[in-house]
């Protein structure tokens, strides 16, 4: 069943009055009025907008205009807002409750979830963001390794960490610019997104000084670049012909694609996995896993009567575990791990592929997409239509992005901000009809080709 005010959406003039005047006051108290810089909406032509509530597929901004929402949280929302579930569960377990600082049964239960979902997990730590989640999963191979190098891949965004923050190329420039100490990125190597090459001249170099490779296995903050297979083997072999971990940043494409890690399908093993988003059902998460002899080093127990506070100082946390996050994020992965859930969801974006690329034709629009399961990147670039690596994310048109997310708003869907993000297709886009909202982008992009 669609929503009716789909059909009728493009008859509603927004206003973003409250939006604005809300936006403005909280720059007096906020630095740029945000607490997380994409949300300035500096990367489009559209005005911020402040939200005030979310349910299925619907955001709802402050001037109560309600937009069909392909964020989703940033993918942490892969049920749609406020499922009933989670609100069910989440209600009853405020009740008792919210942070003991000792562990709790529901945490056990999460962390068996997660590790049955994904042989590549012998055991996991919960922390509190997918930053946290990177960041401690590095230190930990670097302890591990007893080595200080990292190598990470242009056009990644894996937190914002000192060793791994930034998505440039150079990175003594950034750390430089960012406070960050510039001898921490002396230890961060880069190289190109699919370019196996690269990853072994890097090693040819420096194989016995880099602790880990950070990856994402499906690369989602330069658009959605999906990885050549000789790309990931890659990675594999240089790792173990070096003694160096991989790790997979899968904050963004854990359970994403198919129930736990993207290495149940992708064929390649990483030793450490970083999860975040959608293990904790729209609550703060992250949490990081693998081998066991990896995930051993942080075990202080039993150690004995002469432990000290730096022994127990690997890693930690007031909220970690929490009991409001373990419940959101179990009720969120009983759902998924039913069998009919990650068929529908590729059909979903089986959907809105077809009728975008229909839609392109039909108006003769020169421009494409790239999807896996539900995420989808739209390529508005000149030159070939693909999307493999940065050199190809720098061809985007942003400015004709930054019109056109504007035009979007205007017809009620709420894009990413930025064309560096997918758009995030959620268990509740089936209430909507996706060739509707295709038929609303190939009318915007023609509008704001020709404007
Ligand atoms: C791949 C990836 N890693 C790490 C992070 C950081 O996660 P968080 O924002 O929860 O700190 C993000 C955030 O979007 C991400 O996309």
């Amino acid at each position: 069943m669609h929503d009716t005010l789909d059909k009728n959406k493009s008859q509603l003039k927004p206003i973003y009055n409250r939006s604005r005047e809300l936006f403005a006051s909280g720059g007096t108290i906020l630095p740029d009025g945000v607490s997380s810089p994409v949300r300035t909406f500096q990367c489009v032509d559209s005005p911020p907008i402040v939200a005030k509530s979310g349910r299925g597929v619907h955001l709802v901004d402050e001037d109560n205009n309600r937009y069909i929402d392909f964020v989703m949280g940033l993918g942490s929302l892969i049920l749609g807002h406020a499922p009933p579930s989670v609100v069910t569960a989440l209600h009853d377990r405020i009740q008792h409750g919210t942070v003991f600082c000792v562990p709790t049964e529901i945490e056990y239960k999460l962390a068996r979830k997660i590790k049955e979902s994904s042989p590549c997990i012998d055991k996991l730590r919960f922390v509190c963001s997918g930053t946290e989640g990177v960041m401690s999963a590095l230190r930990l191979a670097k302890a591990f390794t007893q080595r200080q190098m990292l190598l990470k891949f242009v056009g990644s965004y894996h937190g914002h960490a000192d060793p791994l923050f930034g998505r440039g190329s150079n990175f003594l420039n950034a750390a430089q610019q960012s406070g960050i100490d510039p001898q921490i990125h002396k230890n961060t190597l880069l190289a190109k997104y699919n370019d196996p090459q690269a990853v072994r001249e890097i090693f040819q170099q420096y194989g016995n000084e880099i602790a880990a490779i950070v990856v994402e296995p499906v690369a989602s903050n330069m658009g959605l670049a999906l990885p050549h297979r000789d790309f990931l083997a890659c990675l594999r072999e240089m790792c173990d012909r070096w003694g160096a971990l991989l790790i997979f940043d899968e904050v963004v494409t854990g359970f994403r694609f198919c129930y736990g890690s993207v290495s149940n399908d992708l064929g390649v093993r990483p030793d450490l996995v970083v999860f975040g988003k959608i293990i904790g059902g729209g609550t703060p998460i992250g949490a990081y896993g693998g081998r066991e002899d990896i995930m051993n080093v942080l075990q202080t127990l039993p150690l004995g009567s002469n432990v000290t506070d730096e022994d127990l100082d690997k890693q930690g946390g007031t909220f970690a575990g929490n009991p409001l996050s373990m419940t959101a994020g179990l009720a969120v992965l009983n759902r998924l791990s039913q069998d009919d859930f990650y068929p529908l969801m590729e059909s979903l974006g089986q959907t809105l592929e077809t009728a975008l690329k229909d839609i392109f034709q039909q108006k003769n629009l020169p421009f494409g997409c790239v999807r896996k399961g539900s995420l989808l990147s739209v390529l508005l670039m000149d030159g070939p239509l693909k999307l493999e690596n940065c050199d190809d994310f720098e061809r985007q048109n942003f400015e004709l992005f930054a019109r056109f997310h504007f035009e979007m708003l205007k017809r009620h869907y709420f894009l990413p901000n930025s064309i560096a993000e997918p758009w995030f297709i959620s268990f509740a886009h089936q209430d909507i009809s996706l060739p509707e909202f295709a038929r609303n982008v190939g009318e915007a992009l023609a509008l704001c080709l020709n404007s």
